[in-house]
C-alpha cells in the first residue's frame, strides 16, 4: 500500500515532526511512504516521490516543513484537480494525510467528491480555527512565540511608560490574541468574537493609571482590524504615548515546542492507521477532551469554530 502526505497553506510548527513520524510508522507498517511536495501545487504538477528515512533525519526541531507548502489558486479549476487525481493514481497511492487548515480540507472535500481520493485530514494551523478540534498542531508554539515577544515589549512599554497594541495573528478568529491576553496579563484584548467595549475600559485604564499604572498591553487580533483604532484611542483618549507592532510571520516560525512535537506523533499515527483500516474514508481527526476522534470532513468544514467559554469568560476582567 502507498501513503501520501502533503502540507498545504499556511505552515505551522509541528509538521516536520508529523512528517518524521508518517514515514517512521509507514515503514513499520510494512507499507511505503510518499511525498507531495509544494503542497496542492506539487500534487497538481506531480511533485511526489517516495520518501526514505534518510529525508525525515534530524527535522525535529525545526519549524516549516521540509517538503514545502502552498496556497493553490489552480486547484479552484476542476482540470487541475483532475490532473492532482491522475498523478496520485500514477503512483498508486491509496490515501493521503492532509496537514492543513480549512483551506485545505475544503479542496480535499471538493476533489474527493469528483474522484475517489482517501484521505485523513490532521488540524494544522497556528490559528486554532478548525471546528471539531480544541487544538491544532502549531498553535502551542505560536502562543509561546507571541509570549516571548510580549515579554520583550513589556520591558520597554515599562521603562518609557508607554502603551503598546500588538497585532496577532489568526485570520478571523480571535484564538491566539485572547490566550496571549490572559497569559500576559494584557490590559486590553481585541478579538473579532467579542465586541470591544471602549467605554469600560477607558474607564477601568483612567481609574488604574491614577493609581500608578505606568504602561498598558493591548493585544489584537488582525481579524478585528482595529489596530490603528486602538492606537488613536490610547494616545488620544487615555493619553499615552503608543506605539504598535504587527508580529507577523515570526508568529508562523520557530522550533516546535514539546506538546506539538509529542501532538504531531499522536495525529499521525492515527491517521495511518485510519486510512490502513479504511478503504474509503474522508475523514480530519479531532482532539477533544482529552481524545482523539474523527469526523466526516463534511461535517468539519460546513461546523464554525468557536473559542471556548471559559476563555471567553476570563477575558470578562478586562471589562
Ligand atoms: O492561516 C495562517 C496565517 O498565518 C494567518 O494567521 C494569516 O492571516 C495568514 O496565514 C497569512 O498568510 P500568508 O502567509 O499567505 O501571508
Amino acid at each position: 500500500m502507498a501513503l501520501a502526505i502533503l502540507c498545504s497553506g499556511g505552515d505551522a510548527p509541528g509538521m516536520n515532526p508529523a512528517l518524521k513520524k508518517f514515514v517512521d510508522h509507514v515503514y513499520k507498517c510494512g507499507e511505503t511512504p510518499y511525498f507531495i511536495y509544494d503542497g496542492l501545487e506539487g500534487m497538481i504538477d506531480g511533485n511526489i516521490r517516495q520518501a526514505c528515512h534518510k529525508d525525515v533525519a534530524g527535522i525535529l526541531h525545526n519549524g516549516g516543513a521540509i517538503i514545502g507548502s502552498s496556497r493553490s489558486k489552480r486547484f479552484y479549476d476542476p482540470a487541475y484537480r483532475t490532473q492532482a487525481y491522475k498523478n496520485l493514481r500514477k503512483h498508486d497511492i491509496t490515501g493521503v494525510v492532509v496537514l492543513g487548515g480549512d483551506g485545505s480540507y475544503n479542496a480535499f472535500e471538493v476533489l474527493s467528491n469528483e474522484h475517489p481520493v482517501n484521505f485523513v485530514g490532521i488540524p494544522s494551523t497556528i490559528d486554532n480555527d478548525i471546528y471539531g478540534t480544541e487544538y491544532c498542531l502549531g498553535v502551542d508554539t505560536a502562543l509561546n512565540v507571541i509570549r516571548s515577544a510580549v515579554d520583550n515589549i513589556r520591558d520597554t512599554a515599562s521603562t518609557f511608560k508607554r502603551a503598546f497594541v500588538v497585532e496577532t495573528m489568526g485570520r478571523e478568529c480571535g484564538y491566539l490574541a485572547a490566550v496571549t491576553a490572559l497569559a500576559s496579563g494584557a490590559e486590553i484584548c481585541a478579538i473579532p468574537e467579542m465586541c470591544f467595549n471602549k467605554k469600560a475600559a477607558e474607564s477601568h485604564l483612567k481609574k488604574e493609571i491614577a493609581h500608578g499604572r505606568k504602561y498598558v498591553l493591548a493585544i489584537v487580533a488582525e481579524g478585528t482590524k482595529m489596530t490603528e483604532e486602538i492606537k488613536k484611542w490610547l494616545t488620544d483618549e487615555i493619553g499615552m504615548e503608543t506605539r504598535v507592532t504587527v508580529l507577523g510571520h515570526i508568529q508562523r516560525g520557530g522550533t516546535p515546542t514539546v506538546r506539538d512535537r509529542i501532538m504531531a506523533f499522536d495525529f499521525t499515527v492515527r491517521a495511518v492507521d485510519l486510512l490502513m483500516k479504511n478503504k474509503t474514508i474522508r475523514q480530519a481527526i479531532g482532539y477533544r477532551n482529552g481524545t482523539f476522534e474523527t469526523m466526516e470532513i463534511a461535517e468539519v468544514n460546513a461546523g464554525h469554530y468557536r473559542i471556548p467559554d471559559n476563555i471567553l469568560r476570563d477575558l470578562h476582567y478586562l471589562d
